[in-house]
């Protein structure tokens, strides 16, 4: 019996959000609410920068969603983003430069929490307390402390957190979910994860507040946290220890030279990561054109002095189940995509999934391939949907307001959420000490050796 068949079954009603978190589901509540209680929900966000108003707000009018959500409050720091963020949802609720207020004066059933992720937890906290369900954006939160305090509040108040691991929708995710599950590599006891970031999308990351520390926890978590996160829900497991490197070679103190951003730079004809903003209509609407209220550029220099984060990471994860991992992230690779293998006691399941490369790609679909041992080799061919990050998006949209059965175990809430910035958490502390990281010291969170019930 699935957690939603539970509820109907013991007569739990749906909008009863105690009795839902206790069980530990997720977003299809909000589907439920609706239908039940045949009222729009009323959704407030704060964050109106590019996922707020785009995934969260824009996404959300296009997908026909307007019948089951009602916008009904915006809040951010920048007052022409939250004028944007009315043009694009082509909504008229109330905004906010005060969160408190917004929650006040708006009575959300739930808030989408969509500003920069070191922020993240303050806002978890305050909308947990005002009684109030949250969706935050990944990665949950930047580090053990605020992640400790987050599982508190939801422990205090009873209330939902859903976390939306977009990638866990994607098609071809989908299909290694359910190829692992099949056991016909047998068990998993090792896997060999490479992820590459490109020259171009990679170095976006040098470029925003991402560059520091204070705002993203560093690549291993606010990146890494999808692929932990995809690992954790893969494996079906929960991690014990990590061990990581990492360094700073390319980007930051390491450029020849710097500027503040590429639009005022000296020099734009020398520099190979020179980005020209003004060439795309929506961040010159997003940020340039509000530039003024915060001083925030979109386009700023990747070798700025005082970038803290790490280019190249490499990251051990010993698994409660013994599975091993062996993780890498790149950021300034020629190409990008990722890498995959699962090795298991009858076969292996492996991937080279593509995602932007310099050469003509001839197949269109995702391609994996599963080799049982002293046998055959078969390619399985699962074509992308239509929409972000491998058509996950659109997927992970109607799962929030629409519901749907969780067959695949896609939902995620708080301790999927910290289970997969734990990991980074540890790497980035393992890199600072030189020492491996058990996840149980981290937080009270005690790691399970299964995730299926
Ligand atoms: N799941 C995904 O694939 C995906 C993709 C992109 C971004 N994200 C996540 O979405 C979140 C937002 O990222 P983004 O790219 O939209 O960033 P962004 O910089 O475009 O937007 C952040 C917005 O938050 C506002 N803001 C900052 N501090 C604030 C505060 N204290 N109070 C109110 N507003 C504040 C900013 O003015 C800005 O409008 C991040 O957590 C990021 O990790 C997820």
């Amino acid at each position: 019996m699935n957690r939603r068949s539970f509820l109907r079954a013991n007569g739990i009603a749906a909008g009863s959000m105690i009795a839902y978190s206790a069980l530990g589901s997720t977003a299809s509540v909000l589907g439920n609410m609706a239908k039940d209680q045949k009222k729009k929900i009323r959704y407030a966000m704060v964050g109106c920068g590019h996922r707020g108003t785009g995934t969260w707000g824009k996404e959300v009018v296009k997908g026909g969603y307007k019948d089951v959500v009602e916008f009904v409050g915006f809040c951010d720091t920048n007052p022409g983003r939250l004028k944007f963020a009315l043009r694009e949802t082509q909504t008229d609720c109330p905004v906010f430069s005060d969160f408190d207020e917004m929650i006040k004066q708006t009575r959300p059933d739930v808030i989408m929490i969509t500003t920069p992720d070191g922020t993240h937890d303050h806002f978890i906290i305050k909308t947990l307390e005002a009684g109030v369900d949250v969706i935050t954006e990944k990665p949950m939160t930047t580090d053990e402390n605020k992640c400790q305090a987050i599982i508190d509040a939801q422990n205090r108040t009873g209330r939902k957190v859903t976390v939306t691991f977009n990638y866990r929708y994607s098609p071809h995710r989908a299909k290694i979910y359910e190829l692992l599950r099949s056991g016909e590599i047998g068990d998993i006891t090792s896997v060999d994860f490479n992820w590459y970031l490109d020259v171009y999308h990679g170095a976006d990351y040098f470029r925003r507040w991402h560059g520091y520390r204070k705002n993203s926890g560093s690549l291993l978590v606010h990146k890494a946290t999808h692929h932990f996160d995809l690992l954790n829900w893969w494996i079906a497991s929960e991690p014990k220890e990590v061990f990581a490197y990492g360094a700073l070679e390319v980007y930051g103190k390491n450029g020849p030279f710097r500027g503040k951003n590429c639009r005022s730079c000296s020099h734009k004809s020398d520099c190979q990561f020179y980005f020209d903003v003004t060439k795309d209509k929506r961040l010159m609407d997003l940020y340039v054109e509000n530039e003024h209220h915060d001083g925030y550029f979109r386009d700023g220099c990747v070798y700025r002095e005082d970038i803290d984060i790490f280019d190249k990471m490499a990251v051990q994860i010993k698994y409660m189940n013994d599975v091993q991992v062996s993780y890498s992230l790149t950021t300034y690779s020629p190409y990008e995509g990722y890498r995959i293998a699962f090795n298991g006691t009858k076969g292996r399941l492996e991937a080279w999934i593509k995602e932007r490369q310099p050469w003509e790609e001839l197949e269109n679909d995702d391609v994996l391939q599963l080799t049982t041992s002293f046998g055959k080799t078969r390619l399985i061919r699962v074509s992308p949907k239509p929409g972000e990050h491998g058509g996950g998006d659109p997927l992970l949209i109607e799962r929030v307001f629409k519901g749907g059965t969780d067959t695949l175990r896609q939902e995620a809430g708080v301790r999927e959420g910290a289970m997969s910035i734990l990991i980074g958490i540890a790497a980035r502390n393992s890199i600072d000490t030189g020492k491996p990281v058990k996840i149980e010291s981290l937080t009270s969170l005690k790691p399970k050796e299964s995730t299926i019930i």
